[in-house]
């Protein structure tokens, strides 16, 4: 039988889902899993010997072993008997910038982080000029476990021309937009809205992190850098903020939203502006591939607009190509742990299928 290797970074939200999908994923390869951490703990052994992967929270829980530096790491699997895939479950910088070390070694990597893909244009180009022995694949750095990369690539890779890319891609500011300005028409406040999203835990811990456009940003230069154009990084563009200028620097998140509703009007203009005109306001991502303009910022729709009929907290991307002049949509859930666990283990799938040998 055909085996691989596999070392999970990340033991959270996603990565403890994806540990699941793991131990009872249907392929006709055997994954082994041999190193597992989290950012204090970790479980391996120098013989590669695999452990059983529903046991993987105790076995953490127990050990008294500390994760490997991204050096020693590499040293450990680049002299595993057999391929390994690495699988980075957090959204740690330093092991975003260590993938060219994994790679040039042919350690493979799969991953939902997206600081490796959307930090400097060089990472991106060491990343995958390094992309010889070991494959990286990160389908759920943009909208979860959606097909976004993976068809986006195919089709660049296949000749067809894409000519603009444009969505909204955070679940967090989907669900804030969709329930502010809708088609029929609303009393609601964005500072309500945005209390709301907070207490169903569909924000960051201090909404500005969501509000301030940087995680859209990012998922815009991954996508605008897969449609060939070169992003310096994702703050080399234009990005509209949410966060009124006088609250950018209050401390808390706390004070924040206390003093949100006093900039409601703010808001409240557009969405009535957009209203006059039968359109909603969204908040989007745009790669404009002609022009070589990337931009995140608040857009107005018809109400027969996809985006505008958008539920909850989906993503929803429209790819305009030559071969597909009538945009092609891709819409659904864009985060939460099942989603992207999903994306991941996909990813670990096609790597295995590619890399996997057979055990003696
Ligand atoms: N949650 C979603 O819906 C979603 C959707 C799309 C993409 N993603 C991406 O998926 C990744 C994981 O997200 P999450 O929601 O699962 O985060 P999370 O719940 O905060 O889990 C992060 C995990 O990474 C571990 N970790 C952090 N730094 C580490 C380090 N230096 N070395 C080893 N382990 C480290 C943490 O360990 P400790 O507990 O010890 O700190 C924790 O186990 C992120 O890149 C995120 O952007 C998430």
């Amino acid at each position: 039988m055909k085996s691989v290797n596999i070392a999970v970074i990340g033991a959270g939200v996603v990565g403890s889902a994806f540990l699941q999908q793991l131990g009872s994923v249907k392929s006709s390869i055997k994954y082994n899993l041999i190193y597992l951490a989290t950012s204090k703990k970790a479980v391996y052994d120098k013989s590669y010997s695999p452990f059983e992967i529903g046991q993987w929270s105790s076995l953490l829980q127990s050990s008294v072993q500390t994760p490997l530096s991204p050096h020693e790491l590499t040293e450990y699997l680049k002299q595993s008997p057999i391929p390994v895939i690495l699988v980075d479950n957090t959204s740690n910088e330093t092991l975003a910038n260590s993938y060219p070390l994994f790679l040039k070694n042919g350690v493979s990597v799969a991953t939902p982080n997206k600081k490796a893909f959307s930090s400097s244009l060089t990472l991106w180009n060491d990343i995958f000029a390094a992309e010889n022995t070991g494959l990286c694949f990160h389908e759920a750095s943009v909208g979860a476990g959606l097909p976004l990369i993976s068809p986006l690539k195919e089709m660049v890779a296949t000749g067809d021309e894409i000519q603009s890319i444009e969505g909204i891609l955070s679940g967090t500011l989907s669900y804030i937009f969709n329930e502010y300005s809708t088609i029929s028409p609303n009393t609601s406040k964005f500072s309500d809205i945005v209390k709301v999203a907070k207490n169903l835990g569909y924000t960051e811990p201090d909404p500005r992190d969501d509000l301030n456009g940087l995680d859209v940003a990012r998922k815009v230069t991954i996508l605008a850098r897969i449609a060939g154009l070169q992003v310096e990084s994702p703050t080399s563009f234009s990005v509209q903020s949410l966060i009124p200028k006088q609250l950018e620097s209050v401390e808390s998140a706390d004070e924040y939203l206390q003093k949100l509703p006093d900039f409601d009007h703010e808001m409240e203009k557009l969405k009535s502006e957009a209203a006059q005109e039968g359109k909603v306001l969204r908040f989007i991502g745009k790669v404009d591939v002609a022009s070589k303009k990337t931009s995140v910022e608040i857009a107005k729709y018809d109400a027969s607009h996809p985006f505008a009929a958008l539920k909850g907290s989906d993503n929803v991307i429209s790819i305009k190509s030559k071969r597909y002049p009538n945009p092609l949509i891709i819409q659904g859930a864009g985060a939460g742990a099942e989603v992207t666990a999903m994306g991941v283990l996909g990813d670990v799938i096609k790597v295995a299928e590619r890399i996997a040998t057979v055990q003696k």
